[in-house]
């Protein structure tokens, strides 16, 4: 493809874009393509010589296009939000052309320093108090691994990388049940083990016992173990539970244990002053990541990590071979050391893009917009008889069950999964489910920069026309 050809393409690929943005509400949410459909209908073997163009976009319509779930549909209440946002994508693409790799301060001088610089202003977006840093992972999971590791080697005297695990006390990390899975896949991969995380138990509202906690570290203590992270959750997954961060910074402080804050969703919402009591004591945190690429309009991937001392985090992570001894090393701001692969995408260019285009203001709009709609949803669930509350509402994320009476038990469980899945298969809205205390849930998260007050409306009288003929059945 030369550069006018490129240059045609491209234009009718953003008007595609557009197209899809434009026509999304005539979709189906989820994708009703079946496991293996597209697998069979594509060759097993790359092309030897070139295919035009056109050729490729008329498979991409036929095969691909059935099989794409469509996150940005305003009806999509599943699992947290991946908005998007147009400037967010224009930044894309030009990063991608722009081929930037921001591995060292001199292979991208305006990749890291933007990266500075839209981190310092997202942090104080965010309200987070002066002297955190940040740098963008790219994903949650990944600034919690680096954290994990970070506070193992702090809480090593820096000697587990060059020494090995083996024959060391057992390193232990603590989190509430509530907490997201990354927690224990960082934790398997830190070297703490299954057994080295300790689910702390939680009060009525599902928040960390701060007590509980204590009594954990102090219990591993005397059994010769070595408490190494705290990581406690700022709108978990399930339920959006929040942990009461102040009280656990005490005990971190008290016991010397590194203390990760994750806010992968409910972050974003610290842009609005009357939400950031959710984040009261953070000062007391090591570090804090949330994702701009959730509920911020900035499209996958690009999830903010900030440090308090970044110091920790690069004694933890830093290796330099003599390939990377660079002119520039140490003049700017270089974040390889911050993370664990070396190369780096230029991913500030989409948020520094999406915040200038969208402004702040607008972001906060949209999600004062989208915990009204969920606070109006929850009044129609209690205001239902058939209908109940599963946990209280967290920010935009409602959780509930379709609950008939004289049907309970695993029999309630079976009915709320069928709920989900009937509704699922329509096509018309998507949820998806949770446990609360061992017993099934329907969770509808508000999310999206399309979604408007009338689809959370429709979507809800959509639930109870599913659910009316459910319970006929059952009948
Ligand atoms: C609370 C929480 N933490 C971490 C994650 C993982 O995020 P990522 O996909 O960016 O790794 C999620 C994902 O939804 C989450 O809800």
């Amino acid at each position: 493809m030369d550069t006018d050809e490129f240059r045609q393409r491209g234009h009718a690929l953003i008007d595609r874009i557009a197209d899809y943005w434009d026509g999304i509400e005539d979709r189906p949410v989820r994708s009703k393509v079946r496991p293996g459909d597209i697998i069979a209908a594509l060759p097993a073997e790359a092309p030897e010589r070139p295919e035009g163009f056109d050729r490729i976009l008329a498979d991409f319509d036929s095969i691909l296009d059935p099989g794409l779930t469509n996150w940005a549909h305003p009806r999509f209440f599943a699992y947290f939000p991946a908005n998007i946002s147009p400037p967010a994508v224009l930044g894309e693409v030009l990063a991608a052309g722009l081929g930037q790799q921001a591995m060292l301060w001199e292979t991208s001088p305006a990749a890291n320093e933007l990266e500075a610089v839209t981190m310092a202003w997202l942090g104080k977006a965010i309200g987070l108090p002066e002297g955190f840093e940040g740098t963008i992972q790219d994903s949650a999971s990944t600034a919690t691994l680096c954290a994990l590791l970070a506070a193992r080697e702090k809480a090593l005297g820096w000697t587990g990388n060059t020494e090995g695990l083996a024959a060391r006390q057992p390193l232990m990390v603590y989190a509430s049940a509530e907490a997201h899975s990354s927690i224990d896949k960082a934790g398997r991969i830190a070297g703490f083990g299954d057994a080295g995380l300790r689910h702390v138990p939680t009060d009525a509202n599902f928040r960390m016992m701060p007590d509980a906690l204590e009594a954990m570290i102090k219990e591993d203590k005397a059994a010769g173990r070595l408490p190494a992270a705290i990581v406690a959750s700022i709108g978990a997954t399930g339920i959006g539970a929040v942990d009461p961060v102040r009280e656990i910074a005490a005990v971190a402080a008290r016991h010397g244990v590194y203390l990760h804050v994750d806010a992968a969703w409910a972050g974003s919402a610290l842009v609005c002053p009357e939400f950031q009591h959710l984040a009261d004591g953070v000062e007391g945190a090591d570090s804090l990541v949330f994702n701009p690429h959730k509920w911020m309009g900035v499209n996958f991937d690009c999830s903010a990590h900030f440090v308090k001392d970044p110091q920790i985090l690069r004694k933890a992570l830093s290796i330099l071979p003599a390939y990377l001894v660079s002119e520039g090393s140490g003049a700017g701001p270089e974040y390889r050391d911050w993370t664990i692969p070396l190369g780096r995408r230029f991913r500030a260019l989409k948020l520094w893009f999406a915040l200038r285009n969208i402004g702040l203001e607008a972001i906060r709009g949209m999600i004062r917009n989208h915990v009204a709609w969920a606070e109006e949803f929850e009044g129609l669930v209690t205001g239902e008889p058939d209908y109940a509350l599963a946990a209280p509402r967290s920010l935009a994320l409602v959780v509930f069950r379709f609950a008939p009476a004289g049907v309970d038990g695993d029999a309630l469980d079976a009915l709320n999964d069928r709920l989900i899945a009937t509704v699922n298969e329509t096509g018309f809205t998507y949820l998806t489910r949770t446990l609360v205390k061992g017993r099934v849930a329907v969770r509808l998260s508000i999310g999206n920069l399309m979604t408007e007050r009338r689809h959370v409306l429709e979507a809800w009288d959509h639930i109870r026309e599913v659910a009316r003929g459910l319970s006929g059945n059952d009948d």
